[in-house]
């Protein structure tokens, strides 16, 4: 089996080293888009330019799934891509809502991921179907990205947004952009005991099995 793994930026290689872990034999390729790194403050329409630029490597036929490891290019290009190459088979990557929505017991929940991906109508609609009932914080994370991929993340930032979550009642955090699965543990570490963490990289995984059983 042959995945192709695209991000912004380092986001892909924390989706991709899972998903090698859960499918060892797979020939797992990654790409990233280092020189327009990040998107998440870009306009739609950029996103997608830059995006489908991007992934041009993997759209040769031989691969049996792309997985767009980036919330922000899921939420933007995700359709448009599906529709343009309908022969290729592709994996996008969404803020876990509803299993958000199953998980809380305060009914507060805090979606951390960028500004595109919040703005989005993907997101919006995910909001709509699952979320309604629930308070949902969207702490500023504008820089997050940024931040990570540049290494110049400290904790006492993360600290800062963590805590007030948490002071907020948010009882579960939505890892909504794959930058922040690199910072998975000290967020974990710092939320403590009662709030879980929560990232797609297994669900993803499922979805890759179903989809290439399929062919
Ligand atoms: N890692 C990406 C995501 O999941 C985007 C980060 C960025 O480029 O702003 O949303």
């Amino acid at each position: 089996m042959k995945i192709g793994v695209f991000d912004s930026g380092i986001g892909g290689q924390a989706v991709a080293n899972a998903l090698q872990l859960q499918f060892p034999h797979a020939v797992i390729q990654v790409l990233n888009d280092k020189q327009n790194v990040p998107y998440g403050s870009k306009s739609p329409r950029l996103v997608l330019q830059l995006t489908e630029t991007a992934i041009r490597p993997f759209l040769d036929g031989t691969f049996d799934v792309i997985v767009l490891a980036c919330n922000t290019a899921t939420a933007i290009a995700i359709e448009t891509l599906r529709a343009k190459y309908p022969n290729q088979k592709f994996i996008g990557i969404e803020p876990m809502i509803r299993t958000a929505a199953g998980l809380t017991k305060t009914q507060t929940i805090a979606v951390c991921a960028t500004p595109a991906t919040l703005a989005s109508d993907r997101y919006i609609a995910l909001i709509q179907r699952y979320g309604t009932h629930l308070d949902i914080i969207e702490p500023d994370c504008s820089q997050w990205a940024y931040l990570i991929e540049n290494n110049q993340m400290n904790r006492s930032q993360i600290e800062t947004t963590i805590n007030s979550l948490c002071e907020r009642g948010a009882d579960v955090i939505v890892l909504g952009c794959t930058h922040y699965h690199w910072i998975k543990e000290l967020i974990t570490t710092i939320a403590g005991d009662m709030v879980s963490v929560i990232e797609p990289s297994e669900a993803i995984g499922r979805r890759v099995e179903n989809l290439t059983k399929a062919t």
